[in-house]
């Protein structure tokens, strides 16, 4: 970060000399820091368009360009020849683990993946029909109730315990608010499986007969869960960072990441991505469909379509949708009707100019959920899957903060546009 260049403000003819910081990739960032201070100005940027709100060595994006990087290796790479969990690895320590490294970080990822068994009382306080992202804010921020063992943030072990208590039972809570929500009972994870497979087993085994996980559809977890697993400071990761500015405890900053994920405009797209395909039925509606997205007035967007930092096709997407197709083929799946509105969907829209114009192309969503679809996932469980995998990400970021010595305590400021000072009035007088 060098500071050798300054940018100049000027203010009623007072001129203000702002220091550039230059990245390793991506924009210079004019350093505001000071501002404040010196001219009694703020700056105003709501949804955070222009502003980088930290630094961070962890993930890269080029959105003009298509690119996501994770300490430098680039998402396509990872996704194909490298696996979930080492991608933590890297994510959390910032360089790929050797052989005995990785060893050793799965064996004690897979020690911590049963939760304390009274936590399952917790579960059974829910309604059957909850959304199971209800059940995941609720239970992960329960964790702080149950682990006061990994609470204090200012030890540097305690932090380390909770990362991988988080990481390693988040698919324990995923796969039992599923349970729950279906009336079957919990399947305790199996330490002899990987990461994806235990979770599909947690999902889908029930202890009446045995299930075996096909590997094929276990690879397609574990690259979903590679996909998803960090991309720099959105909406939930910059929450997860502003709750621990405060200091608060792991699990209480996770729960709210979780919280933030929720909403259609990020991680709910997934689920509000099949809902559409399935609304839309078949490719001859599209057209109307398309209209609808273009007519302000409808409030209807097209979602799986669009992001706030690609301006390109989303680097996530393309293998999504390579990974569709290979798990439609091996479940002989050669006429999914979804899946052909979505390829016709994109077809149409990549052309149309409204989307050209606005530089709108598939995202991430766009294809999970027609995969996690055919492997037997209900809609509302496609969301708690982005946040399990995105448990790493939100982490590997909180870690970061925390051992940075200038951390303050996240405070925006305002542009007031309220009422100017006013004397109160009596009840009777108004
Ligand atoms: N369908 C139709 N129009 C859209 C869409 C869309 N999906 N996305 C953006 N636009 C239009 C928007 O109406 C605006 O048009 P105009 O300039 O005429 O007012 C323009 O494009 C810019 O949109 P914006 O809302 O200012 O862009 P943003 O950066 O604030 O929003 C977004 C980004 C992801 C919230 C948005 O593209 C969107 O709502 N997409 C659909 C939901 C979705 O798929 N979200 C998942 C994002 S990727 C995974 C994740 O991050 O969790």
């Amino acid at each position: 970060m060098a500071e050798n260049r300054t940018a100049t403000l000027t203010i009623d003819g007072k001129e203000y000399a702002l220091p550039i910081l230059s990245p390793t990739e991506g924009p210079d960032c004019i350093d505001i820091r000071k501002l404040y201070g010196q001219a009694d100005v703020f700056t105003y940027d709501p949804g955070f368009t222009s502003t980088a709100a930290c630094d961070s060595t962890i993930t890269f994006i080029d959105g003009d360009k298509g690119i996501l990087t994770h300490r430098g290796y680039p998402i396509e790479q990872l996704a194909e020849r490298s696996h979930y969990l080492e991608v933590c690895y890297l994510l959390l320590y910032g360089e790929l683990p050797s052989a005995a490294e990785l060893e050793k970080f799965e064996t004690t990822v897979t020690r911590h993946t049963m939760i304390h068994e009274q936590m399952h009382n917790f579960f059974r306080g829910f309604r059957r029909d909850a959304h199971p992202m209800a059940t995941m804010v609720g239970v992960v921020g329960a964790m702080s109730a149950f682990y006061h063992d990994s609470l204090d943030i200012n030890d540097p072990r305690q932090r380390e315990i909770a990362a991988y208590r988080l990481i390693a039972k988040m698919p324990t809570i995923a796969a039992m608010a599923y349970k729950y929500s279906i009336g079957q009972p919990f399947v305790y994870p199996r330490n002899d499986l990987d990461y994806a497979a235990n979770f599909l087993h947690m999902c889908f085994a029930v202890p009446a007969e045995p299930y075996d996980v096909n590997p094929v559809l276990a690879r397609a977890m574990d690259r979903i869960f590679t996909l998803h697993a960090d991309h720099e400071q959105n909406a939930s990761t910059s929450t997860v960072r502003l709750a621990s500015s405060s200091g608060a405890n792991p699990f209480a900053c996770i729960a709210a990441g979780i919280a933030c994920l929720w909403g259609p405009a990020h991680g709910g797209a997934n689920q509000a991505t099949l809902e559409m395909l399935r609304q839309i039925g078949t490719p001859e509606n599209i057209p109307d469909f398309i209209a609808k997205v273009k007519d302000k007035s409808s409030n209807v967007r097209l979602m799986g379509f669009g992001h706030r930092v690609y301006k390109n096709f989303d680097p996530r997407a393309k293998v999504m949708k390579q990974t569709a197709d290979e798990v439609l083929e091996l479940l002989g799946v050669h006429d999914n009707p979804l899946l052909q509105v979505a390829q016709e969907l994109e077809r149409i829209a990549l052309q149309d100019d409204y989307f050209i114009q606005r530089k709108l192309y598939p995202n991430v969503d766009f294809y999970s959920g027609i995969i996690l679809e055919a492997m037997g996932f209900p809609t509302a469980m496609f969301t708690p899957i982005f946040a399990l995998a995105r448990t790493v990400g939100w982490i590997s970021q909180w870690k970061e903060q925390l051992a940075d010595p200038q951390l303050k305590i996240g405070r925006p400021r305002q542009l007031y546009l309220g009422e100017s000072l006013r004397d109160y009035i009596e009840i009777e007088n108004r």
